[in-house]
Order: C-alpha cells, then structure tokens, then sequence
C-alpha cells in the first residue's frame, strides 16, 4: 500500500459520517455480549471458534514477537502485557521485553524499574551480564519480564557505532529462548534503531492500531520498514497480524475504521477486536493484567481470545 492508498481511505472515512453512532443498530452489540461463533464478528468477517489451546507438554523455544507501531498511544504495551497473561493463563511461559525508556510495562507489571541497577539497558551496552539475574518474576505465574527505565533513551545512540548494532537484542535474548515459548517485545513509539533490534529479534510482528481517524497513518513507513528488514537482516520476519484496539462498537466510525483495515489488510487483520473500557487504565495502575484485575471483564476475554487466535494461527505454540 502507498501512502496515496492512505490518504483515499483517510478521505473516505472523513468524508462518511464518521462520528455517527448507531446504537446498537443492525450488526451492533450490546456491550458485554459478543456474536457467536459463525456469526459475523466486529471485523465484518464470519467470527471463527478459537479452541482452547491444549497444554504443552514442553517448553521452548520461543517464538519472539516484537509489538510494532511508531504512533504512540495505540494499545503496544497494553497488549504485551495482557497477550502476555492470557497466554500464560493458558500454560505457555512467556517472557516480557520492556523496550521503552518509559518503563511502562514494567512499572505496569508493578516493578519499580527506575530504582534497578541492572536492566535491558546494561544488557544492551555492557558485557558480562547474564540475563537470567535482570529477568524478573511477575504475579501471573509463568509470565516473567526483562524491565527498562530511562536508562535505555541512551542506548540508541550508544549503540550506533557497534558491530552488527541491529543484531544485538537478538544475542541477548538467545540465551533463554529455550526456556520460554512465546517472548513478547514492547516497542517504543519510534521507528530508530532499538525498534530495528526488536524487528531483527523477531520471527513476527503484531501491528496494534488504535480505532480512529489516521490509525492507518505512518502504517506504510512501518510495513515498508518491515519489508526492509525482512531483505537486509531477518528473512524469517513476518506479520502475524494486525489488531485493532480501543474499540467502539457503539459509533459507526469504529467500525469503519476497522471496515477499511480489513479492506486493506485483508486476513492480517485479527479476528479479534479489543473494546476500549477505562478498565485497562484501571488495570496498568493495579499494576496488573486486567485477567488478574478483573478476570471476568469482557477486556480479559478479549485478550484470552487473542491469545487463542495467535495460537490457532501459529504465531504461538
Ligand atoms: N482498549 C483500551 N481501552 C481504553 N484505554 C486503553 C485501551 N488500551 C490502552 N488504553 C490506555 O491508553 C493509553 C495508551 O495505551 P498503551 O500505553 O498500551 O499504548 P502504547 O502504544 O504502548 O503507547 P506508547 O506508544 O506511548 O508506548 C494507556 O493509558 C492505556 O491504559
Ligand atoms: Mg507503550
């Protein structure tokens, strides 16, 4: 897609009644209640049964998925860490990569990550650490974290003049992979050079976009960086979808935002839709998963279903 495909999808969108709603008309729902399966899902397409993943009987090596989008504020972390839980929920270890100076995933999983010593960072730029000593427990039982704090805005330029720089977070990580099946890397709201890590780390990418006018905005920069670094460093990369979040299902505009992501995207696009619900911020200042906060909200769901979506598509074991 180039950018002249965005901006006529832009256009459509702002030229419909965008900021209609329709309440609960023809395909809405009521909140808390979902389509059954078969029927058609928030994305327009029939919503296929997601079955219960079934135990794994070992572990590793993990499959590493870097959660990619330069625009800020679209569900990344939100998403790393509650795909992170659900699928812990269901049996697979999973390790978190904060890779934000923000520290949010940490700070979001209840580690004070600015009062550490040792983070992704010192992994990054110093030898002789072992990762398992900055690897950190959570409260979701098989579900652990490598923390960051602001330390980590340094790396970037750090990192700049050493050998193979883009390859670094992928050495790092290498020594655990066995130990897990599925790591989840949180990306900073920038396209520089620790996304590049992330990107050249991972065998996928999962795309959140928020459900607004411009969510498609910046999205060509990022697949055609995706397509760079699938040529030049890591020919495995693949998009294993894209997700849209924060969700309306009340407002018509929601749902054409997502109506012009499938068009786009075609079955990329996750089945799965994540709702917006002041829930999830609720959550993040719990210091919690929202399937720990809350486990039977309908945000807890949407994610366990995700996380059964990436399974059945085998971006997960
Ligand atoms: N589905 C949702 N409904 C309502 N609020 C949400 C939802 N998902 C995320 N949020 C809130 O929106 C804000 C941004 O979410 P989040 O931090 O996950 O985005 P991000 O893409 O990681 O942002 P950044 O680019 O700054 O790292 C947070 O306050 C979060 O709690
Ligand atoms: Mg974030």
């Amino acid at each position: 897609m180039d950018s002249s495909d965005i901006d006529a999808v832009v256009t459509s969108m702002q030229t419909s009644d965008g900021l209609g709603t329709s309440a609960n008309g023809a395909s809405g729902h009521l909140p808390g209640t979902e389509p059954p399966a078969g029927q058609p899902g928030p994305t327009g397409r029939p919503l296929p049964t997601f079955p219960e993943p079934p135990p794994l009987a070992s572990h590793g090596p993990a499959r590493v998925i870097a959660m990619c989008n330069q625009k800020g504020g679209v569900g990344k972390t939100t998403t790393t860490i509650n795909l992170g839980a659900a699928l812990a929920e269901y049996g697979r270890r999973v390790l978190l990569v904060d890779f934000d100076p923000q520290g949010a995933l940490s700070v979001g999983l209840g580690i004070p990550a600015h009062q550490l010593d040792v983070t992704v960072y010192n992994l990054l730029t110093e030898r002789g650490h072992d990762i398992r000593d900055v690897i950190q427990r959570t409260k979701v039982e098989g579900l652990d974290v490598i923390p960051a704090n602001i330390d980590l805005s340094a790396a970037e330029v750090q990192l700049v003049g050493e050998v193979a720089r883009e390859q670094i977070l992928a050495r790092v990580l290498r020594p655990v992979l066995d130990d897990y099946d599925v790591v989840l890397i949180d990306c900073q709201p920038s396209l520089g050079l620790l996304t590049v890590n992330a990107l050249t780390a991972a065998h996928g990418v999962l795309i959140p976009l928020e459900c607004e006018f411009f969510a498609m905005r910046g999205v060509a920069l990022l697949v055609e960086t995706i397509e760079k670094i699938t040529d030049r460093l890591n020919p495995r990369l693949q998009v294993d979808g894209i997700l849209a979040t924060m969700y309306d299902g009340r407002t018509l505009h929601s749902k054409e935002v997502v109506a012009s992501v499938v068009e786009h995207f075609g079955e990329r696009v996750f089945h799965t839709v994540i709702s917006r619900t002041v829930k999830f911020p609720d959550a993040t200042l719990a210091a919690e998963p929202i399937t720990t906060y809350d486990s039977t909200h309908k945000g807890a769901g949407a994610y366990r279903q995700l996380a059964r979506e990436l399974i059945a598509r085998g971006g997960a074991a």
